[in-house]
């Protein structure tokens, strides 16, 4: 295909409240090549985590276009989003998301199931992936008893586990202390390097030295870092 990995035009998320509008996202442009990665800043309410959510088919716009290498979401129904979220992406929350009832193990064999991987086999993947990020000596623990850092490790491994060329991450630091976030961040850059693109979302300064690209997003609107800067310090002269 020509053209950027990732291509959003003209992207709006409105949400009806009563009688008035939301306008989470609106007229959104944004180009992403392949093998980047990228960091979303925006102060709360912006609409990263709406932007995100779009990009992973997880939620429909209002109004706009999504491409991702070359297939267009948007116009895509129920069936053919799950099956290119299932083959292409990979997502990682705030809040880790997993099943509290399945081990480690379990979690992340789970959306193997649905692409008809036999038993066998996603039993050996979720070993795989669960020993490349440290944890093969926690396979059987419930996500209760393991730490923040540690289900966000299964959280990752289970992000991994169609081997997708797009991961996206909505605060993955975000409840985790400091050195649990520091490995999660590096896990991501590790990810960058081995040839995947990478979206997050992050408050966390540390980030940034890993980003290629930086996107900031004030208002549901896409704004340059200049506009972005003179927006936040205005914010903060103001309180
Ligand atoms: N389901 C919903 N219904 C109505 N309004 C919503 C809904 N989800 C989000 N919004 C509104 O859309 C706007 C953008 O929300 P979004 O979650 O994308 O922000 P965010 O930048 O991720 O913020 P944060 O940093 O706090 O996570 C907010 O004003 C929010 O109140
Ligand atoms: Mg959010």
């Amino acid at each position: 295909m020509t053209g950027p990995f990732i291509r959003i035009f003209g992207l709006a998320r409105h949400y009806q409240m009563g009688g008035t509008t939301v306008r989470a996202l609106d007229g959104v442009n944004v180009d992403i090549e392949s093998h980047t990665f990228t960091v979303v800043m925006g102060p709360s309410g912006s609409g990263k985590s709406s932007l995100l959510y779009l990009l992973g088919g997880l939620d429909r716009p209002t109004a706009g276009e999504i491409w991702v290498n070359g297939e267009r979401l948007d116009t895509m129904d129920e069936n053919q989003l799950a099956v290119f979220r299932r083959r292409a992406m990979g997502f990682i929350f705030q809040s880790f998301n997993l099943v509290q009832s399945m081990s480690a193990a379990e979690n992340v064999a789970f959306p193997m199931q649905f692409a008809g991987v036999p038993a066998m086999r996603r039993t050996e993947r979720s070993h795989d992936l669960l020993k490349q990020v440290g944890l093969a000596d926690r396979s059987h623990h419930k996500p209760s008893e393991l730490s923040g850092g540690q289900q966000q490790r299964v959280a990752i491994a289970r992000a991994l586990v169609n081997d997708p060329a797009l991961i996206l991450a909505d605060e993955p630091t975000g409840n985790l202390d400091t050195s649990s976030g520091a490995s999660i961040m590096q896990m991501l850059a590790d990810l960058h390097r081995a040839g995947r693109t990478v979206l997050v979302v992050t408050h966390d300064a540390r980030m940034m030295r890993f980003a290629t690209h930086k996107i900031f997003l004030l208002d549901g609107h896409v704004v340059s870092e200049a506009e972005y800067q003179s927006a936040t310090l205005d914010a903060m002269s103001d309180s």
